[in-house]
Parts: structure tokens; C-alpha cells; sequence
């Protein structure tokens, strides 16, 4: 789509003239408005796909007809211009949706630079709707980021690890605070980076299939085993076996681990065998291993190998330095994934974000981030799309430390209209699916539910694939769910 109609509002008749004689030039037809009145009828009259706009008109503040433009045609792409260039005015004029900003007097090169950026974008646009169907998510994993001194410290610890060769390394931090991503990063530092990184989530596995998953086996070793097959330790040989929520494995086969940390040797279930191991062992876990240990559910011996090189996590609410360079990431991560072009957060948005304590650490700030960009067309993210983050700051119920649950009553206050109980109950069911990224282990955790309940309310109120149909219902309003927050509960070791 080309632009060829360009409508300039601007009081001086000699810019106008300039204005014009350079966008005929390029081929633009153009009209020319001295007041915010006539801008307005042109708006209809001439339907231009470009206003070149300045700030200061007699009738009517510049700003005001901006959002006065905007408001009838979202889609019109506006150059605001200003004699008295300052940061506030600029910032508002990029949050109502303008393409540039060009301070006067300005040089009419500058000016054809910006009309043409316009002309490529809109263009660009064109051939995306074209292709949009075509296209799919990414889904590339996201880079490890974060400036705040303890990430640096992080960052100084793989590198360690990896260049060193540590066999064993233990990951701890609060859910979504970036352990998967941690451990990938070591292996992809490290000289092993060509072999395999196998993963195995301790808690996802019924504890009469861990061993064999780890282990593998010999051919009859038991009624089922067909044939030989070999276990998550042999598939990684050279490289690294992950051993995500290692607090959930059962205690007989934390014995088992231990014996390969120690002898790096294991035998297949029904082998007589034993097979040697090169490989790297890296566990995490949210939980707090050192009380479990104290409550005898985890293993001494075994907490005792795997904390000798210990990487902990502090949770997103005691590194916010941090927020801001994530942001930046995910806008920049999330543009890429779906085709867009938004430029930041406002200065207000990042007070909010900046004041919120998330429970949900950085999977949390990730999802608030994708689902303002799925509401906000335009460039900046604005405070309105960080709803529930705006009024758990404002409330201040988040503001809980590391394993201390904010008790029920700080955060649900019953209404003098009364509330259903059901829609409460059904708010934080999609609130703690959501947090933890469709995990039902997890959700049902936080919730104090057993699994089987969770299932069962799950299916009860028809939230079976939730949070997958998230993304297809976000423009939901916020408003229509019920006003709760799913409190911080976890625990973990710090
Ligand atoms: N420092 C970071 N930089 C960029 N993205 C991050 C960072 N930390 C976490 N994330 C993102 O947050 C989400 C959760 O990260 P990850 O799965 O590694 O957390 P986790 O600690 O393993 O959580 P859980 O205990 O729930 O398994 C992912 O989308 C991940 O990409
Ligand atoms: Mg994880």
C-alpha cells in the first residue's frame, strides 16, 4: 500500500507551502489545514493516510487535535512537529501513537526521511496482512537477561561452571525465576554443548517410572520390557542430564542418584552390568531442600553432594533492578514473535511494574508484558494494560517475603453486594494456571488443592485448556473477572 495522501496542519502558510512542494515531489497529493477545525473536516474530506501535524495551532492545542484524529482513525499515521522540543511533550505525543517527532525549525531532508519510514512501514504492514495467516510463533527460548548486580554474579557462576567442568550443580530459586533457563545455559557454555541436554521433571513422572526413565533397562528385566532401552543417564553421555524439581523426587531413588553422583557408574534396571557416566548432573528445585532435609523428606547425604556448587536465584521482588532491562528484552523478544513494532513500556507503566511484587517472578513479568502487547495497538505500553499489577501496587497485598504466605483475609475483602463463591473460586483457578504456565502439579499447590480436585474443578468450569485459550480471549475486558489475587505461597530455598 502506498501512502499518497498527506494531510498538513500547521498555523505558518510558508511551511505549509514547503511541506507540500516536497511531498508532491515524492508523489504524495496533499492538503493543507491552518486550523484544528479544518484538520477535522479534511479528516473527512481528503481521508489522508499521513497528517504531518504541529503542536502549536491557534484553536486548539496540538496534543488534543492528535488525540481528536486519532480517536476517529487509529490507523492514521501522524509526524507531530514542535518549535519547543521537550522530552514530556514528545513522550506524549509517542504514547498517543505518532510515528515521529520533529523539533522546529527543521531541515525538509529530515522531514522526507520520515514521511518515506512511513511509507516503508505501512508497506510492510500491507505484506504482513498478506502473509499474517502464514505466519507462526516462533517460540524461539528466550535469552537469560538481567543487569542487577546478583544476575551478574549468576551470569560469573555459569561461566565458572561451565569452563570448569562441574559435574554436580545445584539450582535453587522461587518458580519463574529462571532455572531452566540457567541450567541450558551452562551446557550451551560449556565444552559439552554438542551433546546432549536431557531433561527429566521429577514431579511430572509417577514415581514407579523415574527409575526406569533414568536407568533404563535389560530386556525382561520386568513383565513389560520387550526389548532393551536405554534411561535418561546413558542418553546424555558426554553431555548434561537435568534434573528439574529434584525435592519431589522419592526418597529411594534419591539413594539411587546419589550413587551416580558419587561413582559416576549406574546400572540398567535387570543389568549386572555397570556402565561408566560421563556426565554433568544439574538439579533445581523451588523447594526448600535444608528444611526437607530437617523434615527427613529429602536425603542428607544427597542435599549435602549437590550443594557443593549451588547457583541460588533471588526471586524478581529483591532484584527490580532487573526489571527494567527484561522489559526491554521481552518487548524486543516479543516484536520479533509476533510482528510488531512497540517501543517500551510509559515512565507510569514502569512505576507500576517497578512497585509490583511478583509472585510469579520473571514467567510472571513475561506474561504481563505479552498480554499488554496483545491489548495495546499502538507503540507504548501503558499503564492500562498492567491492570493487575496495578492493583496489587496500589493495594500492596503482594508485598510478601520469601516463603510467607499473604494470609486470605489481607487479600479478599467481601463485597457489600456479596459475590458468587464459584466465580472466586473459578478466578483463582485461572490465575494460578496461568501463573504457572498451565502446570496443574504446581496450580494445584499453590491453591492447597490435591490434583484430583484441581482436575475435577478444572473440568467443572470448563477449563480444561486454559491458559492455551488465553491468548485467543485476551481481549476480554480485565473488568468482566472477579477481583482476586492468587497470593504468593510458595517456598524455596534462598
Ligand atoms: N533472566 C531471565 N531472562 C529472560 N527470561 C527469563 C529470565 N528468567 C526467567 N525467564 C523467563 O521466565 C520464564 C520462566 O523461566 P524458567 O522456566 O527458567 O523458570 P523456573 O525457575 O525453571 O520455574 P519453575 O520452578 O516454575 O520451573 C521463562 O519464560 C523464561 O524464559
Ligand atoms: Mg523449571
Amino acid at each position: 500500500m502506498d501512502i499518497s495522501r498527506v494531510l498538513v496542519v500547521d498555523a505558518e502558510n510558508l511551511i505549509c507551502y514547503s511541506l507540500a512542494k516536497m511531498l508532491k515531489r515524492i508523489g504524495c497529493a496533499v492538503a493543507i489545514s491552518n486550523t484544528g477545525a479544518d484538520a477535522n473536516l479534511k479528516l473527512e474530506s481528503f481521508n489522508p493516510d499521513l497528517v504531518i501535524l504541529d503542536a502549536s495551532l491557534p484553536d486548539i492545542d496540538g496534543l488534543q487535535l492528535l488525540g481528536q484524529l486519532k480517536a476517529v482513525n487509529s490507523k492514521l499515521s501522524i509526524i507531530f512537529l514542535s518549535s519547543n522540543f521537550h522530552s514530556d511533550l514528545a513522550f506524549q505525543a509517542f504514547s498517543l501513537g505518532v510515528e515521529d517527532y520533529i523539533g522546529k525549525p527543521f531541515n525538509m531532508d529530515m522531514v522526507e526521511q520520515s514521511v518515506q519510514k512511513v511509507f516503508v512501514r505501512k508497506n510492510l504492514e500491507a505484506d504482513i496482512a498478506v502473509v499474517q495467516p502464514q505466519l507462526r510463533k516462533k517460540n524461539l527460548p528466550d535469552k537469560l537477561v538481567g543487569n542487577c548486580p546478583s544476575m551478574v554474579e549468576i551470569f560469573k557462576t555459569m561461566n565458572t561452571c561451565a569452563q570448569q567442568d562441574c559435574k554436580t550443580i545445584l539450582i535453587l530459586g522461587e518458580s519463574g525465576t529462571g532455572k531452566e533457563l540457567i541450567a541450558h545455559g551452562i551446557h550451551d557454555l560449556s565444552a559439552r554443548k554438542d551433546a546432549p541436554m536431557v531433561e527429566v521433571n521429577c514431579a511430572s513422572i509417577p514415581d514407579n517410572l523415574l527409575e526406569n526413565e533414568l536407568f533404563g533397562h535389560e530386556k525382561g528385566a520386568y513383565t513389560d520390557a520387550g526389548s532393551r532401552e536405554v534411561g535418561v543417564f546413558e542418553q546424555a553421555e558426554g553431555g548434561t542430564v537435568f534434573l528439574d524439581e529434584i525435592g519431589d523426587m522419592p526418597l529411594n531413588m534419591q539413594a539411587k542418584v546419589l550413587k551416580i553422583i558419587e561413582n559416576r557408574k549406574f546400572r540398567r534396571l535387570g543389568g549386572s552390568r555397570e556402565i561408566e557416566a560421563d556426565i554433568r548432573i544439574i538439579a533445581a528445585t523451588n523447594q526448600d531442600l535444608s528444611k526437607m532435609v530437617e523434615e527427613k523428606t529429602f536425603r542428607g547425604d544427597l542435599f549435602y553432594r549437590l550443594n557443593m556448587m549451588t547457583i541460588t536465584i533471588k526471586p524478581l521482588r529483591e532484584r527490580k533492578k532487573c526489571i527494567p532491562s527484561m522489559v526491554e528484552y521481552f518487548v524486543e523478544r516479543l516484536n520479533d514473535e509476533y510482528g510488531r513494532a512497540v517501543v517500551g513500556v510509559s515512565s507510569e507503566a514502569m512505576r507500576v511494574l517497578m512497585a509490583y511484587d511478583w509472585p510469579g517472578n520473571v514467567r510472571e513479568l513475561r506474561n504481563a508484558v505479552e498480554r499488554a502487547m496483545m491489548l495495546e495497538q499502538g507503540r507504548i505500553l501503558s499503564v492500562d494494560h498492567f491492570c493487575q499489577e496495578t492493583r496489587s501496587s496500589n493495594l500492596k497485598t503482594g508485598g510478601c517475603v520469601f516463603g510467607c504466605a499473604v494470609p486470605v483475609a489481607a487479600t479478599i475483602a467481601l463485597p457489600p453486594e456479596g459475590i458468587s463463591i464459584e466465580a472466586v473460586e473459578k478466578e483463582y483457578i485461572k490465575q494460578a494456571l496461568a501463573r504457572y504456565d498451565g502446570n496443574q502439579t504446581k496450580a494445584a499447590k499453590c491453591l492447597g488443592l490435591t490434583l484430583d480436585t484441581l482436575r475435577y474443578r478444572r473440568k467443572k468450569f470448563g477449563l480444561e485448556s486454559y491458559p492455551a485459550q488465553k491468548a485467543q480471549n485476551i481481549s476480554t475486558p480485565i473488568t468482566d473477572s472477579v477481583d482476586v489475587q492468587v497470593p504468593a505461597k510458595e517456598s524455596s530455598a534462598s
